[in-house]
This record gives C-alpha cells, sequence and structure tokens, in this order.
C-alpha cells in the first residue's frame, strides 16, 4: 500500500508548519481574505453554535464569530499561530474571551468531549491533509464531533490546470514588502513546483532582504489538491452526504472561474436494516 504519511516525510511536515511560523506575515499576507470571514460569521450566526473550527489559526475567523457572542473551540497544530490567536484575545473583553477555547493539536487525532452542531475546516486547511488515511482519520473525527443533525462546513482552492502546470523553475515576483516583524524591506517571490503522482502542490516562498541579500530565506508550504468528485466520494465513503457546494462564498455553482469551494455536508442518515436487505417479493 503507498503511504505518504506527513510525520514521516520531512517536507510535508514543513509544508503544513513553516508558512505558520510567522502569524504577522501571515496576518498580512491574507489581510485582504475577507468573503470568507463574511460567510462563516454569518453561517455561524444563523446556527448560533457552539463551533469546533479546525485550523483556527490566529483566529482570522473565529475571532469575529466569538465577537458575536458565540462560543467557539478551535483547534490547530501550530503553537505560533494559537499564541497569536492568544494575544489578540488580551484585547477583547471579556465575554469574548470566554466564548474561546483554544486545543492544540492535530485534526485527524484531536478528541473532544462534545458534539457540536457547526464543525468548521476553514481556509484550505484540510488541504494539509496528504493522503486517503489522513483523510479518513480526520473525517472520522469529525464525525464524532457533529451533531447527527449537524454540518461540516469548508472550504479549498479548487485545483487549476494552468497553474500546475506552471514551471517550477520560474520565479513570480510581486514588488517588495515590508517584514511585519522587523519592518525590513524584502523582495519576494513565489516558486510552483506540482507533483502529480502525489497531487500535492509545493510552493516555495523566497524572501530576501533589499539590504542584505546573504540573510535571504525560503518557507515551504504543500497543499494537497483535491478534484471536486475526488472529495465528493470521500465524504461518501465517509460517511457523509453533501448539501450543498458554493462557489467563491457566493450561491454560484463551481466552475472554471471558482476559487475557493465551500463544502457544506452532513452525516449520512443510517438506513434502517429493514431498508438495507431487500425483501423477497
Ligand atoms: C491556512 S491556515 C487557516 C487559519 C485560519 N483558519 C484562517 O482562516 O486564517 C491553516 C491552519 O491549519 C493548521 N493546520 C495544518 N495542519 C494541521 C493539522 N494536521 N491539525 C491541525 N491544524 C493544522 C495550520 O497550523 C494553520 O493555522
Amino acid at each position: 500500500m503507498i503511504r505518504f504519511d506527513p510525520s514521516h516525510d520531512k517536507e510535508l511536515e514543513e509544508g503544513s508548519r513553516a508558512h505558520y511560523r510567522e502569524p504577522l506575515y501571515y496576518a498580512k499576507s491574507y489581510a485582504r481574505r475577507t468573503e470568507d470571514v463574511a460567510y462563516y460569521r454569518s453561517l455561524a450566526v444563523q446556527d448560533g453554535g457552539p463551533i469546533l473550527e479546525y485550523g483556527c489559526g490566529a483566529g482570522r475567523i473565529a475571532l469575529p464569530i466569538a465577537r458575536q457572542g458565540i462560543r467557539v473551540v478551535g483547534v490547530d497544530l501550530s503553537r505560533e499561530m494559537l499564541d497569536a490567536f492568544r494575544v489578540r484575545l488580551k484585547r477583547e473583553p471579556e465575554a469574548v474571551r470566554d466564548n474561546v477555547r483554544l486545543v492544540r493539536g492535530d485534526m485527524r487525532s484531536v478528541r473532544l468531549r462534545e458534539r457540536f452542531p457547526l464543525v468548521l475546516c476553514t481556509f484550505n486547511t484540510l488541504l494539509h491533509l496528504y493522503d486517503r488515511q489522513d483523510v479518513e482519520r480526520y473525517l472520522a473525527r469529525v464525525h464524532a464531533h457533529v451533531t447527527p443533525r449537524g454540518r461540516f462546513v469548508f472550504d479549498v482552492s479548487m485545483p487549476s490546470a494552468a497553474e500546475l502546470a506552471r514551471d517550477p523553475n520560474r520565479a513570480y515576483r510581486v514588488p517588495p514588502m515590508r517584514w511585519p516583524a522587523t519592518g525590513q524591506l524584502v523582495r519576494y517571490a513565489e516558486y510552483f513546483d506540482y507533483d502529480p503522482a502525489r497531487q500535492i502542490l509545493y510552493v516555495t516562498m523566497h524572501f530576501e532582504p533589499v539590504d542584505d541579500p546573504q540573510a535571504a530565506w525560503s518557507t515551504l508550504l504543500a497543499h494537497r489538491q483535491y478534484q471536486p468528485r475526488e472529495l465528493e466520494a470521500l465524504l461518501h465513503y465517509n460517511g457523509f452526504e453533501v448539501e450543498q457546494i458554493l462557489s467563491d462564498f457566493g450561491p454560484g455553482p463551481l466552475d472554471r472561474y471558482t476559487d475557493s469551494a465551500v463544502w457544506v455536508a452532513r452525516p449520512r442518515k443510517r438506513s434502517s436494516p429493514s431498508r438495507r436487505v431487500p425483501r423477497p417479493s
């Protein structure tokens, strides 16, 4: 059996951790990504919670939900992201702080003694599950933590054939920017290298301080690429039914222009034994 276990694959392990070691840079990079925050916040308000968010990071989505008076349990692997979340919480009123519980751990194994009517896995966190066994372990945890009539909602980037075909040696540059922790001006380039056998996109982010090019460093991000029909099958065979798939947090169906696919799934009702066995006619 082919097994790509990130804990035995240093590159994958690094690819699911490195990007999250610099929460200030992360926050700066995604400051303009707001549609997902609005979508999840309104979903949470409609639902009422409590909510479990896998991959809560520094609270970009969980904190606006907690500010609505809704209780959130956030699970994340990254100590740095959770520390940044705690710093943000210190600036919040006590009522908001009391709404948040943070758990450091791997989403494939964390056990909480609670079920939630709404379980979220936000902003590509699911793309850090690199093979079928990862997904199965994770979906079993979701199943154990969602109420029987609850929802499991997640969003993932749609694989783009053009993007996956990019030349791995080509640098995709953007204008220099200030590194938030130091204020240093850095040149920034990204390299994209897609492994079609494992369906993993490796993104190498290269940073080069303008005044000190020798101090350049790189950060790796590894994202599994899930085709929609593959995800649907994984959900189906792991006990979920898909209720809805949204395009870019709006109502539209998935199409070639979709950037983020938003999946709304529910635990599948078990058919009763009498219906499972066909009766002789
Ligand atoms: C793209 S960030 C999303 C953070 C936040 N939800 C947001 O929207 O900004 C993905 C998060 O998933 C976390 N993560 C990656 N692999 C994980 C795992 N196996 N278990 C739990 N969290 C994981 C990372 O540490 C990171 O905080």
